[in-house]
């Protein structure tokens, strides 16, 4: 075979096998046994193997996956991926139809479609081909997963029928229930830490680096919303354009109604408050939608979510159960949870044990006593909650539940501060749990994911005396770790499904040399995961990035006055005390010298700010009110995209964004120092952010 016919054939199998999967995973209609199925797709593999050069990025065969994601690159959404504005009760619904149909003036017609429980996708297409599939990220860029998604079988990769040449598509990605209790038995057998919910395990699985297991997930696709430039686009309705979608090849729901009324709604709802159980994926609500495209434009945008669309959330779902007894959790930052013990019970397809209390107040109002009988309620959260309690079967001369006044891990008398409900132990410096699960949180693997040391080995060495802290962990070395052993528990505090397994830890000549090269690599691991890693109160992932990217390096943060810290947007009261409480504290000090000296990266690099955009390293200043956004978010946008948001205008000034009422004299310095002014519309065309319909 030559090159031209193996590119014939690769052509001829690719189409052949594109075809069955959209029979099999689209249709549920297959025309072919697994078997020459599995022949198809070896052959192709075959002739990709020996023309390597033939490989296309959207060829079945990467449906299988293989490629490595090292990091998620972030993009641009072409338009905001929003969320719905809630509805808990009949009577908002009815207050929706009612607001639009005022504001249309004409009658209106909706349609009711299920709330999937999975998470966002947003698919772009050109030409027939998928090119590239973005998480929702913030709303406004989201990360580039689609080596991932082109392993989701019933996403197509090339388009049949009559498609636009370019356009967006949004949906959905689930994890049927039944490959989801699949992988948790597997992962239970392979003692590893249990997926919580099917949403869970989809965020999980769709940021692998490996999309090879991606692809064994069995991962599914609904697509609810088709985005299409406004001049481009051939449907009056959304309905119509589903349905157009469904031909091109794309999954799209049956249980899709078209509702003229509050009263058909009304019914929908009530069918499938019940038929959902039924379901084989889970959903927690329903989506209502305004029909006509035009209509979803006159309605338009709140800064968060459309105006033409609500959604209905399912009452979660409750059960009953005893309370047997309550441990009381310290945390990394000495925070109290009284965690429930509860008589095992099955609740929304897993089985509950422990239900989160949060603390003192909500025990109170409870008015909790030992072994009584309590409504245990799972919404989206993970955590179950207890709701309320059952008097009628409680036992006369049942025990008050109190809340305890001491540390139950070190004895230090708690302490509560005015106007907060948790209460803390003030043992920061040597309560166990604290230091262990500071340490556990700065080797964690969004910090600096050093996960050799993971599992109950943190606790291996504390035991041990080898860490206190962890600049400690940058002078183990692997004569220290040979030979440690231990059984501990591999629970995980709010571990739903509460099975008590225990485990022996121990630090073989692999695990530790693996584990002193990984803390190693990790002094290369970027300022801002470094300055998540330290746990200062209140500064998590964003913050930390927001913190890195303005001053830049630690010792700029260090000399930061909590005027200049809430100067940086973003940046509250709240969060600035925190920091200047952290470097304030000497011990910190301390420990940031040593990791200095051990070689962490206390300095942003260039490279880490994401890509090129018009903007990056423009001075922007904003100024005025706006339509489509608020200032903040702008703000916000800019940022993201590199440019730097200055207070005043001066001739270092690149742009000045203006909204409405922006005041006379910043207008006429701008001109004076021909500095651009930008419309919002302007400012949104130069960094290619596209109005939506
Ligand atoms: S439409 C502009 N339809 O719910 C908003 N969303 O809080 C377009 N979701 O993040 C969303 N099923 O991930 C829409 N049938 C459906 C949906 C759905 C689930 C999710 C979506 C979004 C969230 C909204």
């Amino acid at each position: 075979m030559n090159l031209e016919t193996a590119k014939e054939r690769i052509n001829e199998l690719s189409k052949q096998i594109e075809r069955h999967n959209y029979n099999y995973y689209i249709l549920a209609q297959p025309t072919i046994s697994d078997f020459d199925f599995d022949l198809l797709m070896n052959e192709l593999l075959t002739l990709e193997k020996q023309y390597p050069e033939l490989i296309m990025s959207n060829s079945p065969s990467q449906r299988v996956g293989g490629d490595l994601t090292k990091t998620f690159q972030s993009f641009p959404h072409t338009f905001p991926m929003l969320s719905l504005s809630n509805s808990y009760n009949k009577s908002e619904i009815t207050d929706f139809i009612d607001r639009a149909q005022r504001i249309i003036g004409e009658d209106i017609t909706t349609v009711c479609e299920l709330k999937f429980d999975g998470v966002a996708i947003s698919l772009k297409y050109e030409n027939g081909e998928l090119i590239r599939a973005l998480t929702r990220g913030d709303g406004m860029q989201g990360d580039d997963v689609t080596t991932n998604v082109r392993t989701i079988r019933s996403i197509p990769l090339k388009l049949h029928g009559d498609f636009p040449q370019s356009f967006e598509i949004r949906g959905e990605i689930l994890m049927p229930r039944n490959s989801f209790n699949t992988i948790n038995a597997e992962r239970e057998a392979a003692e590893q830490q249990l997926f919580a919910n099917p949403r869970n395990a989809v965020a999980g699985t769709i940021k692998l680096q490996d999309s090879k297991i991606v692809a064994q997930r069995k991962l599914d696709c609904f697509l609810y919303y088709l985005m299409i430039d406004e001049n481009k686009n051939p449907f009056k309705t959304h309905y119509e354009s589903l349905e157009a979608a469904k031909k091109w090849g794309f999954k799209i729901s049956e249980h899709i109604a078209i509702c003229k009324d509050t009263n058909a709604i009304f019914e929908y709802i009530n069918d499938w408050e019940v038929k959902r159980k039924n379901l084989p994926y889970d959903t927690d609500g329903i989506v209502i939608k305004i029909n006509d495209f035009e209509q979803q434009k006159t309605l338009g945008f709140t800064a968060k979510s459309p105006r033409w669309a609500i959604a209905y959330k399912f009452k979660a779902e409750e059960v009953q159960t005893k309370l047997l007894s309550i441990d009381f959790q310290v945390g990394r930052l000495g925070t109290i949870t009284p965690v429930a013990n509860l008589e095992p019970v099955q609740l929304a397809g897993t089985i509950v044990k422990r239900a989160t209390l949060h603390n003192a107040d909500f025990i109170q109002q409870l008015d909790l006593h030992y072994g009584d009988t309590v409504n245990v309620e799972k919404g989206g959260e993970i955590i179950p909650k207890i709701t309320a309690v059952n008097l009628s079967f409680r036992e006369k001369n049942s025990k008050e539940v109190h809340f305890v006044a001491f540390c139950p891990a070190c004895r230090t008398k708690l302490v509560r501060t005015e106007g907060e409900a948790a209460w803390y132990c003030p043992n920061f410096e040597s309560c166990p749990p604290q230091v262990k699960g500071r340490i556990e949180h700065f080797i964690s693997r969004k910090a600096m994911n050093i996960e050799s040391l993971g599992e109950g080995r943190i606790e291996v060495l504390y035991d041990n005396n080898l860490i206190r802290n962890y600049a400690d962990l940058y002078d183990l070395t692997y004569e220290k770790l040979l030979g440690l052993e231990k059984i501990i528990s591999v629970d995980t505090p709010l571990d739903l499904f509460g099975t008590e397994r225990v485990k022996k830890i121990s630090f073989q000549d692999k695990t530790s040399s693996n584990i002193i090269e990984a803390i190693r690599q990790s002094k290369n691991t970027p300022f801002e995961r470094v300055l998540f890693a330290l746990g200062i109160r209140f500064v998590g992932e964003t913050v930390a990035k927001i913190l890195a990217k303005h001053f830049g390096n630690i010792d700029a943060i260090d000399k930061a006055t909590i005027e200049e810290l809430v100067e940086v947007n973003e940046i509250g009261e709240k969060i600035a005390s925190s920091v200047r409480l952290f470097f304030e504290n000497n011990e910190n000090q301390v420990l940031i010298e040593r990791l200095r000296k051990a070689g962490l990266q206390f300095e942003s690099t260039q490279q880490e700010t994401t890509k090129e955009s018009p903007i990056t390293g423009k001075n922007i200043v904003v100024s005025g009110t706006f339509e489509h956004f608020s200032r903040d978010e702008i703000k916000l946008l800019i940022e993201n995209l590199g440019g730097k948001n200055v207070g005043s205008i001066s001739s270092k000034t690149d742009y000045v964004v203006a909204g409405e009422n922006m005041g006379p004299a910043k207008n006429e310095k701008a001109n004076k120092l021909n500095v651009p002014i930008l419309t919002e519309t302007e400012f949104l065309e130069l960094i290619g952010y596209k109005s939506n319909k």
